[in-house]
């Protein structure tokens, strides 16, 4: 497994396992065959309601705690300085842990001194050490500048939906020039990747489609946390480091896009 360096220095694989809409009766065996898979990065948030069934999860495992990275989100309406305080400590609890690996604004919403107030917060806990990694969700440039004018810290990461259907092609370089990692949520467009080309390509490599829309994203340095609650599609998931796609497979994979996205437009969506 490939790490990615985040401008502080802290790595985190490239792949990792996203937990939305895992149940609490599933999350116990999907942690422990992800684990057994390689899995060492588990993505949720206040807003998908299982932080305590990953906690409970993780804790299960009975492993050194620095073995795993956690990243939660503060949910929209616990954002601004207090709130976002005050939820965090109750992810913590929640999640059974005394840090978490890495905290992202989980949408940006459209009052800058909101986000300005929430970045705060985010600098309040990384300065105390409760957080490895600050960073965002579904920002675009003109919600990052917010942080860039206001913050004292940098934004270290900013999670987006990504998938050949929304290539994100300004986005990404942009964020890479400006040392932000860009992590692709929904990478697998929640199961919904298939198309003649993406077939095609992995016939070519003998691999599986889901495992070159992966490949797709670790090839730009872009973090992939594909959820599977399946213990063989898991693993296949992590079986994306012994190929290399060519440059022209790149480009027709980046010609799929259509920018039709399986949420909300961070332009205009609000709370
Ligand atoms: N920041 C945000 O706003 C935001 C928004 C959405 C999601 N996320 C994060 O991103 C993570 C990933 O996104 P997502 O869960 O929405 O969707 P996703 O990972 O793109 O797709 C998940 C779906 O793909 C299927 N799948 C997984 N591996 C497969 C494979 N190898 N072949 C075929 N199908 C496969 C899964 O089914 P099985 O379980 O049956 O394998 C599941 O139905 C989330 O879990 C969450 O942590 C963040």
């Amino acid at each position: 497994m490939q790490n990615i360096k985040f401008h502080n220095n802290v790595e985190m694989p490239l792949v990792g396992l996203g937990v939305y809409k895992i149940e609490d009766e599933m999350m116990d065996q999907v942690i422990e065959s992800a684990y057994a898979n390689g899995y060492r990065h588990f993505d949720t948030a206040q807003m998908y309601h299982n932080e305590k069934s990953l906690g409970r999860a993780c804790k299960r495992l009975n492993v050194p705690r620095e073995e795993l990275l956690i990243t939660t989100k503060i949910d929209n309406l616990n954002q601004g300085y207090e709130k976002t305080l005050k939820s965090f400590k109750q992810s913590c609890q929640d999640l059974q842990v005394d840090y978490v690996d890495q905290l992202l604004i989980h949408w940006p919403g459209q009052n800058p001194q909101r986000t300005a107030e929430t970045w705060k917060a985010f600098e309040k806990l990384y300065e105390e050490r409760l957080v490895r990694v600050i960073g965002l969700s579904n920002f675009t440039l003109k919600h990052i500048a917010i942080i860039e004018k206001t913050g004292n810290i940098k934004p270290m990461s900013n999670q987006i939906e990504r998938n050949p259907l929304i290539t994100q092609s300004e986005l990404i370089p942009a964020l890479q020039t400006k040392n932000i990692v860009p992590i692709a949520w929904a990478p697998l467009r929640r199961g919904n990747f298939l198309s003649d080309v993406i077939i095609k390509i992995a016939e070519k490599y003998n691999k599986t489609p889901a495992q070159i829309v992966l490949r797709w994203n670790i090839e730009s340095n872009v973090i992939v946390i594909p959820r599977s609650k399946n213990p063989i599609r898991q693993s296949e998931n992590m079986e994306i480091f012994d190929f290399e796609l060519t440059e022209s497979e790149i480009e027709a994979i980046n010609a799929l896009h259509t920018g039709e996205r399986t949420s909300f437009d961070p332009v205009t969506f609000d709370f």
